[in-house]
């Protein structure tokens, strides 16, 4: 057995030494160390010997195991420094080619928009509510002073979801009001909030689509008037057109939840079909508004000759449209990536006053 061993290890180490690659190694590897190797196999065959050659050439083949499988490690190791080597001599790096294109997001528009009200309304104090887009009939219209068969329902040409199981059939809010009715009954006044989010009417032009945003507004005190809501709205659209005294009148117009109600205007002019924000003598409207109706304060458990409150409701698409001179409305939401590396804004741009409104 000792000669045979001699003979063996002889034969593995020129082998392992002239091994032209790392294929050829792996095949030395599996015929000496596999399963039916040349050394396996002289393991198997240790049983049949008697008991004093057994453990010495146990001992014996044990070692020429250990050193036949560091030499296979050893000349691996050296082919793979070689390829590695051989590598990094053929790949150049070619400093001087053009860098891969890299695309970059833009932020949206209306999300653009938004976060610049909120940092002027979060400047003069306001906090952000939220409500559910899938509304319940009593929140969008009853509690705002609109009963069933009221005219006003006519006007907000609701999308209905199908009957469910039980009471109310949902729907999907028309307006931001109905956070309103959420806010002053979750919480005590007063009332300092602004809230942003979808509505939605079954209406498709180019000044309308199905799914639009607009931003409610809600201050209830003792002794709030119209002079704090147009004061307030007067002070919100100079800082959100970032004109110094921009012209603004109210017109008395309705909503069922306020009394008085206005809508608002701001002076604009009309040059050669472009519009010129501020002076001139043209108005264009921007939003609705009015002293918070006493039926919905009493509906809420609010006493109307302890508290008032004033509301107003924003289009964040129309104002979005007027700032930034976006045309079409229905391009908003139509996907396109041309528009929205047009019309997008840098994510750097977002006012970071956000951060400490929320709370
Ligand atoms: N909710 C009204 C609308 O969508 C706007 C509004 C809000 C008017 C608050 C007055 C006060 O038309």
């Amino acid at each position: 057995m000792q000669h045979e061993l001699k003979v063996l290890r002889d034969a593995l180490i020129i082998q392992i030494k002239d091994s032209p690659n790392l294929e050829n190694l792996e095949e030395l590897r599996v015929g000496a160390l596999g399963k039916k190797g040349s050394l396996t196999e002289l393991m198997k065959g240790l049983g049949k010997l008697e008991e004093s050659e057994r453990r010495d050439s146990g001992t014996a083949l044990n070692n020429l195991k250990n050193e036949i499988t560091s030499l296979i490690e050893v000349r691996k190791k050296e082919f793979e420094a070689e390829i590695l080597n051989q590598r990094l001599k053929e790949e150049k790096v070619d400093v001087t080619l053009p860098a891969r294109p890299f695309f970059r997001g833009s932020v949206h528009p209306i999300a653009q928009v938004i976060d610049e009200m909120m940092a002027i309304f979060g400047s003069m104090g306001f906090e952000i509510r939220s409500g559910p887009e899938i509304e319940e009939d009593f929140y969008n219209f009853t509690a705002l002073n609109i009963p069933p068969e009221h005219p006003a329902r006519q006007m907000h040409d609701t999308f209905y979801l199908p009957d469910g199981d039980e009471g109310e059939r949902k729907l999907l809010r028309t307006h931001t009001s109905p956070v309103q009715i959420r806010t002053m009954i979750a919480e005590k006044p007063p009332h300092r909030i602004i809230a942003p989010g979808r509505t939605y009417r079954r209406d498709y032009d180019i000044t309308h689509t199905p799914m639009f945003h607009q931003i409610e507004g809600l201050v209830v005190d003792n002794s709030t008037h119209m002079g704090h809501l147009k004061g307030c709205l007067k002070d919100f659209v100079n800082a959100y057109f970032e004109v110094e005294d921009l012209q603004v009148r109210f017109r008395p117009s309705y909503f069922p939840f306020t009394e008085p109600s206005a809508e608002m205007d701001i002076g604009c002019s009309r040059e050669k079909g472009q519009l010129i924000l501020g002076g001139g003598k043209d108005w264009m409207e921007i939003l609705g508004c009015g002293m918070v109706n006493p039926l919905v304060l009493k509906g809420v458990g609010l006493n109307p000759d302890e508290y008032q409150g004033f509301a107003f409701g924003l289009g964040v698409e129309r104002l979005a449209m007027l700032k930034y001179g976006i045309p079409d409305l229905r391009a908003f939401f139509d996907s396109d990536m041309r528009w929205l590396k047009h019309y997008g804004f840098m994510p750097l741009d977002v006012p970071s006053l956000i951060s400490g409104l929320s709370r």
